[in-house]
């Protein structure tokens, strides 16, 4: 999947899409390879256009909620499709067109569910509120192949035991980049903090 070896998997919420690439900069000098570039703002769709080529970087797509959108974010470029929750008609869109969709669960008939559709990397949102890793280890229980997303709580001190656990594949978030710090162009803070969250589960 195109989010493969991918750790971390930043939640970016951009006012303005001109501020896409430095921040994708930013997290590329602290290690981050990949980010989500959410629709909760209208930037959302013209900050992907602005990464779609740049170099050793994935962008992808959050709050992705129908299948009109699915086709607005990979027309834009994006190569990834995050959801908050499940929705069949989001997968099947994401599916055809070729992009690797992780949806948002939150329950084992939702993990159930995901499965049928032929899903095995599933978000779980919001994790920190839903039970984190305790409920992350009693999935994996019936679901041994799942590996998830937790996203939603996750923070510098709670990320590296979440990757430490083999159910996880990757840890979402916005800590790195918050939208404060994008308002304000604190790109040294985003490097920075990328930078702390991959030496965290490196060392
Ligand atoms: C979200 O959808 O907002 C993400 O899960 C990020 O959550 P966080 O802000 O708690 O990191």
């Amino acid at each position: 999947m195109t989010l493969h070896g991918q750790r971390f998997v930043p939640v970016i919420v951009l006012d303005h899409a001109a501020r896409a690439v430095p921040v994708a900069e930013a997290l590329q000098r602290g290690g981050i390879r990949c980010a989500e570039i959410t629709l909760r703002t209208t930037a959302g769709i013209d900050a992907i256009a602005a990464l779609r080529d740049l170099p050793d970087f994935t962008v992808g797509a959050g709050t992705v909620l129908t299948p009109d959108d699915v086709d607005r974010v990979v027309d834009a470029g994006a190569r990834f499709v995050v959801s908050p929750g499940l929705a069949d008609d989001v997968v099947e869109r994401a599916l055809a067109r070729g992009v690797d969709v992780v949806p948002g669960v939150a329950t084992a008939t939702e993990v159930q569910r995901a499965v049928r559709l032929g899903l095995t990397r599933l978000k779980l949102f919001p994790a920190a509120q839903l039970g984190g890793l305790g409920l992350i280890r009693a999935l994996a229980g019936p679901f041994p192949d799942v590996r998830f997303l937790p996203s939603g709580g996750v923070n510098p001190a709670n990320a590296a035991d979440y990757l430490a656990d083999p159910n996880v594949f990757a840890v979402s978030g916005s800590w790195m980049a918050t939208r404060d710090l994008i308002a304000a162009g604190d790109v040294a803070a985003i490097e920075r903090l990328s930078r702390e969250a991959v030496a965290a589960v490196t060392r």
